[in-house]
């Protein structure tokens, strides 16, 4: 059984509101999307990586990633929603994974995952029947709104934040999303099926850039290499 990781890269990057999807923006001297393919590339389990991309992706030749070269491939099939180009993804793949290989399915935006955290992903997924994510709790209290009023304080007690690396079956999870491709991540393809992903305790540190504030601490973050006493 391998493990392999799929990094969807297709989105626009609305929220950011730059000139250039923010997989393309620099951070730490590199292109965004190039941290947290080195990573995964890093991760002696992961055996490739394969990258998503939009079809008309014009920004990607621009990049040097040649020291990746040996596990990296690059699909481009991204689709209209992260769940398209996840589940194209998965299809082009197939002819070269095994329906029962790990695929960790990673957020290019998520610049700052480190191998520590995948590596404790994919030891505390293990065998697991399902398979499982990394995920936080949640840490501030939770107010449900109705017309700029709070209307309730949502207890917080067993709430998670999901983040990504998140690995599943090959097969599983292309049965999933084709049975609901409607979901935001793929844990709720999973959970759909009726079955129950895995949490995986990680950190803060893996919080998807999507604003231009993300971008800065990103680049904080990453320029202090290290952090957290890991690599
Ligand atoms: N993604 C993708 N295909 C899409 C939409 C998103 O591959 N059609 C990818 C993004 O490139 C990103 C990840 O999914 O790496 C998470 O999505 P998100 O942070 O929402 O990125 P964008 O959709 O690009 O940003 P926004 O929602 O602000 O437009
Ligand atoms: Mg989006």
């Amino acid at each position: 059984m391998s493990c392999l990781a799929l990094v969807p890269a297709a989105g626009g990057g609305s929220r950011m509101g730059a000139e250039r999807p923010k997989q393309y923006l620099p951070l730490a001297g590199q292109p965004l999307i190039r941290h947290a393919l080195a990573t995964l590339c890093a991760v002696p389990a992961i055996e490739r990586v394969y990258v998503v991309l939009a079809p008309d992706d014009h920004y990607w030749r621009d990049g040097d990633f040649a020291d990746l070269a040996a596990k990296l491939r690059v699909l481009r099939c991204g689709g209209a929603t992260r769940a398209e180009s996840v589940g194209n993804g998965l299809k082009a793949m197939a002819g070269e994974v095994a329906e029962d290989d790990w695929v960790l399915v990673h957020d290019a935006a998520r610049a700052c995952l480190t191998v520590a955290q995948v590596e404790a992903l994919i030891g505390a997924v293990g065998d697991d029947p399902v398979g499982g994510i990394l995920a936080v709790p949640v840490a501030d209290t939770l107010k449900r709104e109705e017309r700029g009023r709070i209307a309730a304080t949502v207890v917080r007690d067993g709430l998670w934040q999901a983040q990504t690396p998140q690995m599943f079956r090959h097969g599983l999870l292309s049965e999933a999303l084709e049975f609901t491709p409607g979901v935001t991540d793929e844990a709720g393809a999973i959970e759909a099926l009726g079955l129950h992903p895995r949490l995986v305790a990680g950190d803060a540190g893996n919080f998807k850039i999507t604003y231009p504030l993300d971008l800065y601490l990103a680049e904080i973050i990453l320029r202090h290499g290290g952090r957290r006493g890991e690599q």
